[in-house]
């Protein structure tokens, strides 16, 4: 039991040989460029060497400016970090996902990609504007390509070795299987939301069966409060165990067997989010039988995310 009690280092084998995921992520779903840069360094010297990003976010090239100055500083290989960015719904159609993820990489200032993504499973109309909308308001599909067309763009990729591992992200089991089924590549990484109150559980059965790595987002219910962080059961484990709700919440992610993103902005709650150490079984337990159930992002119907500021106030959290 002693020999495994600290997580921080828990790395995550991905299929086909293609390296191992650190399985404490940090997610740079920030708005403000100087605070993400701030934050991306503070994740960095807390200890994290998982960093997940998207074109979408419109911050690559302050993550790529944090990540370089502080492994410069701190003398960090790039091997020694993993990097992910995701391709977003206006670059689906096959020509546009190979320019998408150059002008990634060259914001980043990487040559190359630990995993790219696809952000979510809908085809937006393809074309500068990230959220093509009509004059009611309503987005502008494409239905003129298809995520099989859109993932065989992204094997073209691992072909070439400019990425070593593709994914999808928001995605159900059910087009989870689809792609799984059909692909020449198959995914190594599914990021969705999930969290005691959205446990995904068959989800995980079935990448645990395929050698998948599930990818879990919100892992804090977005510090959305009331939620998770004032849970009794997850402030009662807190208290018993000497840890903070974020920890408890993000030990049980990894304990699960689930990679995990979370978002600290401060140097306090990076350090607080990377010291990660095992609960016992009864905690994981207690944990597993919250009954409560909340899904907090409707992207996955919709592929537009309420956490991303819209023009429109309907975001969810920030
Ligand atoms: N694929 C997708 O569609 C998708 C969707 C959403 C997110 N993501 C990814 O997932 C990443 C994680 O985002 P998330 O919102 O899910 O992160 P999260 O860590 O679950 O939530 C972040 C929120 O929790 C608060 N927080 C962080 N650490 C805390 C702590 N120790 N105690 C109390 N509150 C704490 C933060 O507050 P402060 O800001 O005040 O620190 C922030 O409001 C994103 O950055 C992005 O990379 C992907």
């Amino acid at each position: 039991m002693a020999e495994t009690q600290d997580l921080r280092a828990t790395r995550i084998p991905l299929t086909d040989g293609a390296g191992q995921m650190p399985a404490l992520g940090f997610g740079t779903l920030i708005p403000d460029p100087a605070e993400t840069i701030t934050a991306t360094r503070n994740a960095l010297e807390a200890g994290f060497r998982h960093f997940d990003c998207a074109e979408r976010y419109g911050n690559e090239r302050e993550v790529g400016k944090a990540l370089q100055e502080g492994c410069a500083a701190g003398g960090i290989a790039r091997e020694d970090i993993f990097v992910t960015t995701k391709v977003w719904n206006t670059n689906h159609r096959p020509e546009r996902v190979e320019p998408a993820f150059e002008a990634s990489l060259e914001r980043l200032g990487v040559t190359c990609l630990d995993l790219y993504l696809i952000h979510t499973p809908f085809a937006f109309q393809a074309g500068d504007n990230p959220d093509p909308r009509d004059k009611d308001g309503n987005v502008l599909y494409d239905d003129g390509v298809t995520l099989f067309d859109t993932w065989k763009a992204m094997e073209t990729l691992v072909d070439h070795g400019k990425c070593r591992a593709i994914g999808l992200s928001d995605v159900t089991l059910e087009i989870l299987k689809d792609i799984y089924g059909s692909a020449r590549i198959k995914p190594a990484v599914v990021q969705v939301e999930s969290h005691p109150y959205l446990p995904e559980t068959e989800l995980l059965e079935f990448c645990k069966e395929t050698g998948i790595v599930l990818l879990a987002f919100a892992p804090l219910g977005h510090g959305m409060k009331p939620g998770l962080l004032e849970d009794p059961v997850i402030t009662g484990i807190a208290a018993r165990m000497g840890k903070t709700p974020a920890q408890v919440l993000l030990a049980w992610a990894i304990q699960r067997g689930t990679a995990v993103l979370t978002t600290p902005r401060s140097a306090a709650r990076a350090k607080e989010n990377f010291d990660i150490s095992r609960l016992p079984q009864e905690a994981l337990d207690e944990i597993n039988r919250i009954e409560t159930r909340q899904r907090l992002n409707p992207v996955v119907n919709t592929g537009v995310p309420g956490f991303i500021a819209q023009a429109k106030s309907t975001a969810q959290g920030k």
